[in-house]
């Protein structure tokens, strides 16, 4: 499955690898990770990117920190150990705040070292590496979970759109929006996917339509602003999106123009899926409006490309993400079930936190 596309992050013989997405559709770079520094880096600019990849990244990336604390010449007590992997922590968090996968990763990650009874900081980096390896094999298996629960939503004929990129790319293997629609395509049910270019960083274009082409999947690009007009046309059964963070009341944040979506699936009827982890909900945060949205550079909104597009000194706004209000949303597809709207309660209730 997925043979034809790489892997956004891959851990192989103690060396972490990431796929340089920002490259894509034009080139397939890989570039090894030695530093928490560089990690920060990668996921700040979207190198890595997507809410379950940049949890495992960031998994990764606090493992590679312990290691380099201990490649120093100078030794380390088990307190200091931990007070550094803190500091860690807390410092990859700061690359991207609305995804709340990277919260959940490190804060695993930390717990992990905490509330171990062993005091070796060298068995400790061992059991952080491990841990690691974990998050990422299961992110594999649930992602695996999630296409199939969403797979009894898929007839054969349907026109499916989509937004932003929450394929392989964004996770470890299929995708969470995606994973029902590969599914779908391996069991050879016809399908039409319209892929949203989302502006203004295009994973729609860049990412989405070049995966889903890859593996074969008849899919066909729109803008962002031919979405209201493909649905009038009655091209579309069905709108599935990913998820960067869902809160307690089931409002979802997801990628700036996913509400939009959601507000034109509702005028034309079309039901509009969410398809997440249990790890990008996130309890704490009881409604969407407590959801921190990254606001990104005007550089993004003020080019395309290399070239400039707006007036030099322009005022911008450029909010990364947007918040859907859980009355707009069908059901959210996760890897312990399909839950129809009204799911909150339910999604509370099946809530372990690890
Ligand atoms: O800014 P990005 O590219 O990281 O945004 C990604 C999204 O909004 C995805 O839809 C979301 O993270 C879900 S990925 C399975």
């Amino acid at each position: 499955m997925n043979r034809n596309i790489p892997r956004s992050v891959s851990y192989e013989n103690g060396r972490l690898i990431f796929l340089d997405q920002t490259q894509l559709p034009n080139e397939i770079v890989f570039e090894e990770q030695t530093t928490v520094e560089q990690v920060w880096h990668s996921i700040k600019m979207l190198k890595v990117r997507g809410a379950p990849a940049i949890g495992v990244a960031g998994a990764y990336g606090l493992f590679v920190g312990a290691r380099n604390i201990l490649n120093r010449k100078t030794k380390i007590t088990h307190e200091n150990f931990i007070l550094e992997l803190t500091k860690l922590a807390d410092y990859l968090d700061s690359s991207r705040p609305t995804a709340v996968n990277l919260k959940w990763a490190l804060k695993r990650m930390l717990d992990a070292a905490i509330k171990s009874t062993e005091k070796n900081v060298s068995t400790l980096c061992s059991l952080l590496e491990k841990e690691a390896i974990l998050i990422h094999e299961e992110d594999k298996k649930l992602c695996r979970n999630i296409g199939e629960n969403g797979l009894s939503l898929i007839k054969s004929g349907m026109g499916i759109l989509t937004h932003c990129n929450a394929g392989a790319l964004a996770v470890s293997e299929l995708g969470t929006a995606l994973a029902p629609i590969y599914l779908a395509h391996e069991q050879g049910i016809k399908l039409q996917v319209y892929s949203d270019e989302t502006r203004p960083l295009l994973q729609g274009s860049r990412l989405t339509s070049w995966e889903l082409m890859q593996a074969g999947v008849d899919v066909t690009l729109i803008t962002d602003n031919m979405a209201a007009h493909i649905m009038s046309q009655g091209l579309i059964d069905m709108a599935i999106v990913g998820a960067d963070r869902v809160a307690a009341n089931g409002d979802v944040a997801n990628k700036i123009g996913t509400l939009g979506v959601a507000i034109l699936a509702k005028y034309f009827n079309i039901p509009f899926y969410v398809a997440c982890p249990f790890s990008t909900i996130d309890l704490t945060t009881p409604t969407g409006k407590e959801i921190k949205i990254e606001e990104r550079g005007p550089e993004e909104v003020c080019h395309f490309g290399n070239r400039r597009t707006a007036p030099e000194k322009m005022k911008v706004r450029n909010p990364a993400f947007d918040v859907t209000p859980h009355h707009l949303v069908s059901g959210l597809i996760t890897e312990k079930g399909l839950f129809l709207y009204p799911y909150a309660e339910k999604i509370q209730r099946e809530y372990r936190p690890t």
